[in-house]
């Protein structure tokens, strides 16, 4: 029997109307819908996003995974959950996986991704691309990510400010995701830098408590929302 598809589906990342036809169409007839939620809580935001556009009766299966970066624990996690997914593949079922923003950005899809690939090579993953939190962002924000010859880079805060350091002389804007474990080193970081007055916060972007701080000196130094990225621009 032939396989089903794996739909691996960027759900956008928070207005359930940003999510693309094609992720709607699909979302519409696949047999199961996959979502990623940590084993602490069962939460899922991409579920929430999509709940709206699903049939009545849609099967949402979650898919645990635990908040830790220790590799031996997460791919054993990894393996579970692609067993899982694989198993309604087999039976010549369409499953897709819903993932928040973009599933090629900082997603939980792509350990997905390469666990089902290791083990199943022969399975067809087509993927739809979302609208990613930092361009919704930058609309909501009216702020520009570049032009002209201009560059920006994407980065992560999840370990602290060094790779904005390291970064920050050889691009026009930075916007960096997973800051508010790190806000205040980061925030000291932009401080130094001298950018703290032309940097956005942008916490919540189309969710309830959507929040955008277009200059951060007048913000006090408390944790943003997990939700929450920054747009860094360098002046002229
Ligand atoms: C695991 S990454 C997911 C990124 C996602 N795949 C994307 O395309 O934007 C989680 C980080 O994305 C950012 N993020 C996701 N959704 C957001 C939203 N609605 N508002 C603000 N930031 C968001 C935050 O920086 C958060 O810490």
């Amino acid at each position: 029997m032939k396989h089903g598809t794996l739909y691996g589906i960027g759900v956008g990342p928070g207005d359930p109307e940003l999510i693309t036809l094609k992720a709607m169409n699909i979302l519409r007839r696949v047999a199961v819908v996959f979502a990623a939620v940590s084993t602490k809580n069962s939460h899922s935001l991409a579920e929430k996003i999509v709940s709206p556009h699903l049939k009545e009766g849609m099967p949402v299966k979650h898919l645990g995974f635990p908040m830790t970066r220790e590799k031996e624990i997460l791919s054993e996690a990894w393996q579970g959950n692609a067993r899982k997914v694989v198993e309604v593949l087999k039976k010549g079922e369409d499953a897709a996986f819903i993932t928040l923003g973009d599933p090629m950005i900082y997603s939980t899809f792509g350990y997905l991704m390469n666990t089902i690939k290791e083990s199943n090579p022969n399975i067809t993953i087509e993927i739809i691309p979302g609208i990613t939190s930092y361009q919704a962002g930058a609309s909501a924000a009216g702020q520009t990510l570049a032009e002209a010859e201009e560059s920006y880079t994407v980065i992560s805060g999840a370990l602290g400010s060094q790779k904005l350091k390291d970064i920050i002389d050889h691009t026009d804007s930075v916007v960096m995701l997973k800051v508010y474990r790190n806000y205040k080193g980061i925030l000291e970081t932009l401080n130094e830098l001298e950018l703290t007055d032309s940097s956005v916060l942008i916490s919540r972007c189309g969710l309830d408590g959507e929040e955008i701080v277009g200059n951060l000196k007048g913000r006090p130094d408390t944790t943003p929302p997990y939700l929450s990225f920054l747009i860094i621009k360098k002046k002229d």
